[in-house]
């Protein structure tokens, strides 16, 4: 059954401006930092999304900034009521997820906006695109902020859609990180470079929503299935000019051409989803580019990575978090929620659990760890049922209350990190390497029940008809929430 959903971008922020969560700017503003400025502070205050009609030097393209920052946007983008929780969009995302994959399906090209203009030779120029300055700071134009790169694994065939950073280096030559352990690294590391044969790629610019969050999310199904389903039916993608790759005919900005092997280009510095600036200036993989496609006005989505909350920690904290939860839940572990909270930027995150047995907290860790999930994060909280994994105050009282300093708190030494960790020194970001921690919220079993603190809260303390009595008659009492 398909889903309703934005099925493009402008469908997407059309649904945002019904739904009050966008702000649209009239008034000029410059690629060269004013736009980065204004999408920073929006995600600091927590504003609607930026939607920009006038960029400078670049008449006729336009920006939407901060396209999922917010639960909301996440709601709106699911074609779910905005003011949805946080566990029913969970739900509704683990509902969707755990269905068939869907495959694509391939349209013809006259019914694919984003072929309205192809641009090869000298006009397909990346300075033809309004890249913005985000950061002060920054090492070049980042083009690609959120987006997400096509290729295709040459023995399985499966498409990867993966959503790694990319800086503009000249007109025709792009340059960005794609860390080893992603499935785009394992693919041009380990099956294109070794043979010096360079890889197709297809950069996709501004889509509908759905297929953004599939792109970064770490599911192990391929995201061009994962996509189909989200939405409940397929992704309609069309053929490359240049290559045996599809990318979905409705984006709004494609860029062709290929990775090129054993060549490397200094990309970065970069301010990064960790709230700092933990890019240095690197070699990094090289992306040459033959061919530029677009819609007519193209309208370039526009993260901008910093401290919380942007959409890269909301949305890659949700589905982190909710593939933890489908592995534990596989298991059978007992859980009974899985959080992970994107102002920690997505190294949080939060199992609640009915500790069934003994050491139930540490058997959650080792599986979380021992996953490929694990290099996105360092700490595990696990905590039993009387608290909410999803409201910080509960989990900041658990920690501070239950977790025993000396014996609640577990280290792994040898972990995947990623080269971006703050804490992590220079030796261990060169090699991905991060430690791991585990905090046990849950009071030992073999305490005698009468020695167990009994929590003083309003739903445990009281009976529940009283409680009833209370709750019923709180408007009488004069309060007004
Ligand atoms: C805005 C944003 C930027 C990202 N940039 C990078 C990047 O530059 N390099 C990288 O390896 N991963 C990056 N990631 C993380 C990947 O998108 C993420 O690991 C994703 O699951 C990739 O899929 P894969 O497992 O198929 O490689 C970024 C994520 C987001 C949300």
């Amino acid at each position: 059954m398909a889903y309703s959903y934005p099925k493009d971008n402008r469908e997407f922020i059309k649904a945002l401006e019904k739904s009050g969560d966008l702000v649209t700017v009239e008034q000029e503003v410059d690629w060269d930092l004013e736009l980065g400025a204004i999408v920073r502070r929006v995600c600091e205050k927590k504003l609607p999304s930026p939607y920009f009609k006038s960029i400078t030097d670049y008449p006729g393209f336009e920006a939407l900034g901060a396209p999922l920052a917010t639960y909301r946007r996440l709601a709106v983008a699911m074609g779910m009521n905005p003011g949805s929780s946080i566990p029913e969009i969970a739900d509704e995302y683990v509902k969707r997820t755990t269905s068939e994959p869907i495959h694509p399906v391939v349209v013809d090209r006259k019914d694919a906006p984003c072929k309205e203009n192809i641009l090869t030779g000298d006009d397909a120029d990346l300075f033809r695109l309004p890249g913005p300055m985000v950061h002060d700071g920054d090492g070049g134009r980042y083009l690609a902020t959120w987006h997400f790169v096509v290729s295709k694994d040459p023995d399985t065939q499966d498409i990867n859609w993966g959503m790694y950073r990319i800086m503009v280096f000249d007109e025709k030559t792009m340059v960005g990180p794609v860390l080893p352990f992603s499935d785009m690294g394992k693919m041009f590391h380990g099956k294109f470079a070794p043979k010096n044969k360079p890889m197709p790629f297809a950069v996709v610019i501004a889509c509908d929503p759905l297929s953004g969050m599939a792109a970064c999310a770490p599911s192990p199904i391929p995201e061009d299935q994962f996509a189909g389903m989200l939405m409940g039916e397929p992704v309609e993608v069309v053929r490359c000019e240049t290559c045996d790759l599809e990318v979905p005919a409705h984006a709004e900005i494609i860029i062709e051409g290929e990775v090129i092997p054993n060549v490397e280009i200094e990309e970065a510095p970069f301010g990064e989803y960790t709230g700092y600036r933990t890019s240095p200036r690197e070699p990094r993989t090289v992306y040459r580019v033959k061919t530029i496609t677009h819609r007519n006005n193209a309208i370039l989505t526009v993260s901008n990575m910093g401290v919380p909350t942007d959409e890269g920690q909301l949305l890659r904290s949700f589905s982190l978090g909710l593939e933890m939860r489908k592995l534990l839940e596989s298991q059978g572990i007992p859980i009974t929620g899985v959080y992970m909270l994107p102002e920690s930027t997505h190294h949080m995150v939060v199992v609640g659990v009915r500790p069934a047995y003994s050491n139930i907290a540490s058997q959650i860790a080792n599986l979380i760890y021992g996953s490929k999930l694990s290099p996105w994060f360092h700490m595990v909280v696990v905590v039993d049922e009387e608290t909410d994994i999803y409201n910080k105050d509960d989990i900041i009282h658990a920690l501070s209350t239950k977790c025993h300093p000396a014996r609640g708190i577990r280290i792994y030494e040898h972990g995947v990190g990623t080269p971006l960790n703050p804490y992590a020194s220079p030796e261990e970001r060169i090699w991905s390497r991060g430690a791991k921690v585990l905090f046990d919220c849950t009071f030992p079993l073999d305490w005698p029940k009468s020695d167990l603190p009994i929590k003083v809260a309003f739903n445990t303390m009281y009976p529940k008809d009283i409680q009833e009595k209370v709750l019923n008659n709180w408007k009488n009492y004069g309060f007004q929430e």
